[in-house]
């Protein structure tokens, strides 16, 4: 067991909250910096209720690079979980320079941060978005990067950010995990995802019409060349996402590299089936109907996870079941979030 301190920007969000829990039980000690532009303070008592420990909270910004040197300052912090950012893909394309600004610049002033404070393991939330539409399955590490949005390009610049900075020695413990869908909540049922305005995404869109808040569920398309002709995904717990945080720590920690990785199931799913698997999960019918295709979806795209396996001994465990009764459970007893 480890009492290192771990920085988490952006912890009190959604995939960051989670993984503030696996680094609990994993003996870690986070400490969360955010701005709660997407997030609220009050997710504090929650964490300390499921870890029950005290756990530290800096409000402060990713562009404020004092506030971050001061973080580091302040607290012997030994590396760095990097969630902060813009995630919405048509706000994205609306407003590319809010993307190019919070997720290239705050991830530079982060990096440079580090830097001044001799603090050299950083953790990068990418996305699998920066494959872009490949049609070719699995996506493993190797395929071709073609992001279709500013959001999916900012994931991509940070990469290479990432692996120049490995190529010029100046850092050697660097990793960015690309997630394919994270979904579900953990099992307490405290912490969950909690969408400002309507969810863009399905599952926060289908808890929402379940317990009542939105009425129907659009699907988007009926013509994929799919499975069932709906669009396929990689869903994985956000549990699971948060444990490989956890297991890419550890890595890096003991043998150091730069790890780039996919992170998902292997599995791909349809929005059918994750409409029957909630329903039965939830115990509500879920009214739907077809509507057109949502501009600049992929048919298709799912994880091939071997790699995670092979160097971080990591692979997802919780099925589909498990991610929708644990984000019904979250959402049934916080209709309305925290
Ligand atoms: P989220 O919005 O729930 O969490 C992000 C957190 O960062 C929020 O708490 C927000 O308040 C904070 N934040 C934003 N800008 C900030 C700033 N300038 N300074 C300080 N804090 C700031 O998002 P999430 O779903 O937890 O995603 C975490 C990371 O993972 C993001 O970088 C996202 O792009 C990436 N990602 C998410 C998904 C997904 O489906 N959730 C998929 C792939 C990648
Ligand atoms: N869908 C619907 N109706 C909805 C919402 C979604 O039918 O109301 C469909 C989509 O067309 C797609 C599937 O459900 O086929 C999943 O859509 P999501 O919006 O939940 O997820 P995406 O795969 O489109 O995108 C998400 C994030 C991206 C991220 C990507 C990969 O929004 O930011 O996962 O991690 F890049």
């Amino acid at each position: 067991m480890s009492q290192e301190k771990i920085l988490l920007t952006g912890g009190s969000g959604y995939v960051g909250s989670h993984s503030c829990v696996a680094l609990c039980e994993a003996g870690y000690q986070p400490v969360i910096f955010d701005n709660f532009s997407n997030s609220s303070p009050k997710i504090l008592d929650r964490l300390e209720q499921i870890t029950k420990t005290k756990i530290t909270l800096v409000e402060g910004d990713i562009l404020n690079f004092n506030q971050i040197v001061n973080v580091f300052q302040q607290h012997n912090i030994k590396a760095v979980m990097h969630f902060a950012g813009c995630k919405a893909v048509d706000d994205s394309v609306k407003n590319p320079l809010k993307y190019y600004r919070s997720n290239v610049s705050g991830s530079i002033n982060i990096i440079d941060a580090m830097k001044v404070s001799g603090v050299d393991v950083f953790i990068f939330s990418s996305s699998a978005t920066i494959f872009g539409d490949l049609n070719v399955n699995p996506i493993s590490e190797s395929a071709t990067f073609s992001p279709k949005n500013p959001y999916g390009k900012t994931k991509l610049f940070v990469e290479e950010i990432i692996a120049d900075l490995f190529g010029s020695g100046c850092f050697s413990n660097l990793a960015a995990l690309r997630y394919f869908n994270p979904v579900g909540a953990h099992h307490s049922g405290l912490i969950g995802e909690d969408p400002k305005g309507v969810p863009q995404n399905l599952m926060p869109y289908l808890a929402q019409v379940a317990v009542g808040r939105l009425s129907k569920l659009e699907i988007f398309g009926r013509d994929y060349p799919t499975k069932d002709g709906t669009g396929v995904r990689d869903y994985i717990h956000v549990m699971d996402v948060a444990d490989a945080h956890v297991a890419t720590l550890d890595y890096l920690l003991s043998n150091g590299g730069y790890l780039p990785i996919n992170l998902g199931t292997g599995n791909g799913v349809s929005v059918l089936e994750l409409i029957r698997t909630f329903e039965k999960a939830s115990g509500h019918s879920i009214p739907w109907s077809f509507g057109p295709r949502r501009k600049g979806d992929a048919a298709e795209y799912y994880a091939d996870p071997s790699l995670a396996k092979k160097k971080l001994g990591w692979s997802a465990k919780r099925n589909l079941d498990t991610m929708c009764s644990d984000m019904w459970r979250w959402q049934s007893e916080n209709p309305h979030g925290y």
